[in-house]
């Protein structure tokens, strides 16, 4: 049996070796370049290709892959928005995603974020930089003191929900679906516009569904405290991001950390240095001091790596027994 793998990147290489000696009787082959109609030659051979990119997997795409006899395709990431599934449906494809692999980098990071807002660590680490190594006025706020709102509590929002109660902040949430066990511990707060008027600091964990689009808007921070802290490590399409630089100017949103950027295509994971980024927005972002901009890294952990290539891995050689792996897509 033989798995054929694109676009594997220098930091999943222990991960894939570390698979590969625990299924020795698996022939694995794998190229650093990403699936394209061209690629796709290459997989020839294998029973399933394990995948990850941001480019499209159009028709062309998995019609090249399916010529090359391969019908298998396993994503090592969770996204499947990028994927043609009427023309996998019409090539009887079948296929697997990752959906839940290190809730804990996400949420971790989030926290991270949050907590370096309210140390100010940003202009504190600049001053230091700077060889100035006086307090005032870069003083901080404490976590025990801060109202938490946390919307959404999926996988990563009840991690969060840990890592605030370490810290002694008041949690409270909300989720169109509510968690028995939060519940009856009585987090929730019956609407979100009851979490935005109690909430010092709020942080996102909803998908990117339409239905959520620009959940995070004028009329949202209007309704927040003054001073409000906003987090968003969950998906760009959730904040209107003029809003939130309207609320950074006039004050109404005190600090703002975003993983995440409607417009992050072609933007993150891009080397920038020595050269203007296209979007003037994220230069107006980054040189404030009271915003933390992360290129979409709340994922990238050794942990969360590590379990994307086992799964997607393990998922392939699953399709190619003939059987259906638990992380198959339905389409
Ligand atoms: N930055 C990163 O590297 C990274 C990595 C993985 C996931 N994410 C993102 O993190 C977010 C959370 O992921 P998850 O795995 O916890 O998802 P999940 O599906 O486990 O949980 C999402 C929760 O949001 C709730 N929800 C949906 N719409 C809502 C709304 N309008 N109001 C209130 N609740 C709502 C759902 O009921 C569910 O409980 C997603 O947006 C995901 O794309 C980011």
């Amino acid at each position: 049996m033989k798995v054929f793998a694109y676009g594997i990147r220098d930091d999943e290489k222990p991960a894939l070796k570390d698979w590969e000696s625990q299924n020795p009787e698996i022939e694995v082959d794998y190229t650093q370049e990403l699936l394209t109609p061209e690629t796709a030659k290459l997989a020839k051979g294998a029973d399933s290709a394990v995948v990850y990119q941001q480019l499209d997997y159009t028709k062309e795409t998995l019609e090249a892959l399916a010529a090359a006899g391969v019908k298998n395709m396993s994503l090592r990431n969770v996204g499947t928005d990028n994927v043609d599934f009427d023309a996998a449906k019409e090539l009887g494809m079948n296929i697997s995603n990752v959906p839940v692999y290190s809730p804990n980098a996400i949420a971790e990071h989030s926290m991270i974020q949050l907590s370096r807002l309210l140390r100010r660590t940003k202009p504190m680490d600049n001053k230091v930089a700077k060889h100035d190594l006086r307090w005032a006025p870069t003083i901080g706020r404490e976590m025990r003191m801060q109202t938490v709102g946390i919307i959404g509590t999926g996988n990563i929002g009840r991690k969060a929900i840990n890592i605030l109660k370490g810290f002694g902040a008041k949690v409270i949430a909300y989720d169109m679906f509510p968690n028995k066990e939060l519940q009856e511990e009585g987090l929730y707060v019956d609407s979100l516009d009851e979490l935005y008027a109690q909430a010092d600091a709020i942080s996102l964990y909803v998908p990117g569904v339409p239905a959520n689009h620009h959940m995070i808007n004028k009329d949202s921070i209007a309704k927040m405290k003054d001073g409000v802290v906003i987090v968003n490590c969950s998906r760009g399409n959730l904040v209107d991001i003029d809003a939130v630089i309207d609320g950074l100017n006039s004050g109404k949103v005190s600090d703002f950390a975003m993983d995440v950027y409607e417009n992050e295509v072609g933007l993150f994971n891009e080397d920038w240095s020595g050269k203007e980024f296209p979007d003037p927005k994220i230069a107006d972002l980054i040189a404030r001091d009271n915003v933390l901009v992360t290129p979409h890294i709340a994922f990238y952990t050794t942990k969360a790596v590590d379990e994307m290539v086992h799964q997607s891995f393990d998922a392939a050689v699953s399709f190619a027994k003939g059987e259906k792996p638990s992380i198959a897509v339905d389409f």
